[in-house]
C-alpha cells in the first residue's frame, strides 16, 4: 500500500527509520540527526502524523530529573554547611557555642546549629556534645554522595534524600520532561520507499504558482473538508437585502437604471393614470390603505382633465372609455401605493419621448390578511422598457433573461388581464416541477400612454419579490422572511 498522503517531513522520517534496524527505538536526538533537522517541533509533528497513519508507535515517558540548585553547587564544592560545622567541632577540644559563633558567620551559624541538632548534637552548658559521631559521619557522607550524584533521574534516587534536600533552600530542584521514543510498526516498515520520495507539496494556490510550470508535476496537499470546524459568526446582510442586491445587479447589468420614489401617492397616479376605473373593486377601502394625512394630494388640473376624458369616453384614443363619471376628488385621495407601477408611469410622464429602461425594487402595500403566502407590506420588482419598435417578443425575452440570470431558466407566460396593458400576461417560473406565478406584464394601452404624450411602445412588468425569495430560500411560509429568527438567519446561504 502506498503512502500518498504523507507530508514531506513524515516521508523523510519514515525513510530514515526504514534505513536502520526495524525494531530500533528512536529518541528525539536520533531523529533530528538522521533527518538532518534542527527544529524539534518538526520531528515531533512528523512523528505525530506517522503515528496517526499507523506507521510508527510512540512511547512517551515522563521524566523527573533532579538537579543541583545554586546552594547545592556551592555545597558540592565547599562541603555542606553541616559537614563544615562538624569538621570544626571534631577539630576542637571542646566545641562551645561561643567558639562556633566566632568561627562562622551569622547566616551560617544560626541555621547550622539547627542542622547539627537534627543530626543528634546537643548543647549542654554552652558546649556542643555529640554522643554518636559515627552515625553523624555516615549521614554526612550519604548527603554529600547524593549531591555529587546529581543531576540524576528522580526514580533512581533515594526518596527521603530528595525530600530532605527539597525542604532546604536552593539546594536542588526538579525538572520535568517528556521523553518520546518512536518505533516502526509493521505497516510503516512495509511502506514502499518509492512512496516516500519527498515531493513538492503545494498547500496554497497563488497566482505566481499558476503562472509557472512547477505545479504541473507537483503534489497538492489534500485537505479533509469533512472535518468539524467552528462556524464563524459575523455580521451579514439579511437574505432579503442580499436578494435585492442581486436583482439590482442583474438589471444594472442588463442596461437598466434604478428608480426610487415615495410610497405615499395619489389615487390618480396609482390608478387613474393606469386606466383603472374609479369603481374598480381593488380601489375599495378593504383592499387599499387610504391616508387621512395629507387630506388630499393636489394634481394638475390639465392632467385630471385628460384622465377624465379617457375614463369617461376614451378621449382621442378611439377607445370608448369606462363611461360613468370621473371624480377629481377620488383622483386626489392619498394612499400607500399598491404597486410600483405608480412610479414608472410618473417617470414616463416626466420623460415621455426619451427611450428608456428603468427598474425598481421597492415596497408596496395592500390590505391583505397575513397568512402563509400574503403580507400587507411587500416588494415588487418593477420595470419598463420604452423604445421604438419594442414588442411582446422583447418583453418575454427580457423577463426570461432576468429569471435565467436568477437561476430559473424555465419561464413561461400566459394570457392575463390588467386594465392598463394590452396584451397582458402572467409570468410563471418552474420550480421543483411546478409552475409558480410570479407577476404580471404587458404593453401599456393607448389609454395610459396617450394622455401623457408617450409615443413609443412601453413594455412593463411588476413581479413579487417575496415570492421569488420563497423560491430562492426554499420557504413555505412568507412570514419567515420578517420574523428576525436569528438562528434561521445565521444558517441562510449567502446569496
Ligand atoms: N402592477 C401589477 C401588479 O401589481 C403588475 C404589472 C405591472 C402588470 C406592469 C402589468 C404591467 O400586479
Amino acid at each position: 500500500m502506498g503512502a500518498p498522503n504523507l507530508l514531506n517531513p513524515e516521508r523523510r522520517m519514515l525513510r530514515a527509520m526504514q534505513l536502520s534496524d526495524a525494531d530500533r527505538s528512536w529518541d528525539l536526538a536520533a531523529l533530528l540527526a538522521a533527518c538532518d533537522w534542527t527544529d524539534q517541533a518538526v520531528a515531533v509533528g512528523a512523528g505525530h502524523g506517522l503515528q496517526n497513519h499507523g506507521y510508527v508507535s510512540l512511547l512517551e515517558h515522563e521524566h523527573r530529573e533532579i538537579r543541583l540548585d545554586s546552594e547545592g553547587k556551592k555545597a558540592v564544592e565547599n562541603g555542606l554547611l553541616e559537614q563544615r560545622l562538624w569538621t570544626w567541632i571534631t577539630e576542637q577540644g571542646t566545641a562551645t557555642m561561643q567558639g562556633l559563633q566566632e568561627a562562622f558567620e551569622r547566616h551560617e551559624a544560626g541555621p547550622g546549629v539547627g542542622l547539627l541538632r537534627q543530626l543528634g548534637v546537643s548543647i549542654e552548658a554552652g558546649a556542643l556534645v555529640a554522643p554518636d559521631g559515627d552515625t553523624i559521619e555516615a549521614t554526612l557522607q550519604e548527603r554529600a554522595a547524593f549531591l555529587s550524584s546529581l543531576p540524576a533521574q528522580a526514580d533512581a534516587l533515594d526518596e527521603d534524600m530528595i525530600k530532605h534536600f527539597s525542604s532546604r533552600k536552593n539546594l536542588i530542584h526538579a525538572v520535568e520532561r517528556t521523553e518520546r521514543q518512536w518505533t516502526l510498526t509493521p505497516e510503516g516498515l512495509a511502506c514502499s520507499p518509492d512512496d516516500l520520495q519527498e515531493a513538492m507539496v503545494i498547500t496554497d494556490i497563488t497566482p505566481e504558482l499558476l503562472q509557472g510550470e512547477a505545479w504541473k508535476t507537483a503534489e497538492f496537499r489534500s485537505f479533509d473538508v469533512g472535518l468539524e470546524a467552528t462556524t464563524p459568526r459575523t455580521g451579514r446582510s439579511h437574505p432579503m437585502q442580499a436578494l435585492i442586491e442581486r436583482i439590482r445587479a442583474i438589471f444594472l447589468e442588463m442596461g437598466f437604471s434604478e428608480l426610487v420614489d415615495d410610497y405615499v401617492q395619489s389615487a390618480g397616479w396609482n390608478m387613474d393614470a393606469l386606466f383603472i376605473p374609479q369603481d374598480h373593486p381593488a380601489r375599495e377601502m378593504q383592499d387599499t390603505f387610504y391616508l387621512d394625512e395629507p387630506s388630499s394630494i393636489k394634481l394638475e388640473q390639465g392632467l385630471m382633465e385628460a384622465w377624465k376624458a379617457i375614463h369617461e369616453h376614451g378621449g382621442e384614443t378611439g377607445s370608448t372609455g369606462w363611461g360613468g363619471h370621473y371624480s377629481t376628488d377620488v383622483s386626489q385621495r392619498p394612499l400607500l401605493r399598491t404597486h410600483t407601477t405608480v412610479n414608472t408611469i410618473q417617470y414616463l410622464a416626466d420623460n415621455p419621448t426619451e427611450a428608456c429602461r428603468v427598474f425598481s425594487v421597492d415596497r408596496v402595500f395592500r390590505k391583505e390578511a397575513i397568512d402563509r403566502t400574503h403580507l400587507p407590506e411587500f416588494h415588487q420588482i418593477e420595470g419598463i422598457i420604452m423604445e421604438e419598435g419594442a414588442n411582446l417578443q422583447m418583453l418575454v425575452t427580457t423577463l426570461k433573461t432576468f429569471y435565467a440570470k436568477m437561476g430559473y431558466p424555465e419561464v413561461r407566460v400566459r394570457p392575463a388581464y390588467f386594465p392598463y396593458t394590452e396584451p397582458s400576461l402572467e409570468i410563471e417560473v418552474k420550480w421543483r416541477g411546478k409552475w409558480l406565478e410570479l407577476g404580471g406584464a404587458g404593453i401599456f394601452r393607448p389609454e395610459v400612454t396617450e394622455p401623457l404624450g408617450i409615443t413609443s411602445p412601453v413594455l412593463a412588468w411588476g413581479m413579487g419579490l417575496e415570492r421569488l425569495a420563497m423560491l430562492v430560500l426554499g420557504l413555505d411560509d412568507i412570514r419567515q422572511l420578517y420574523i428576525s429568527d436569528l438562528e434561521w438567519l445565521r444558517n441562510q446561504p449567502i446569496l
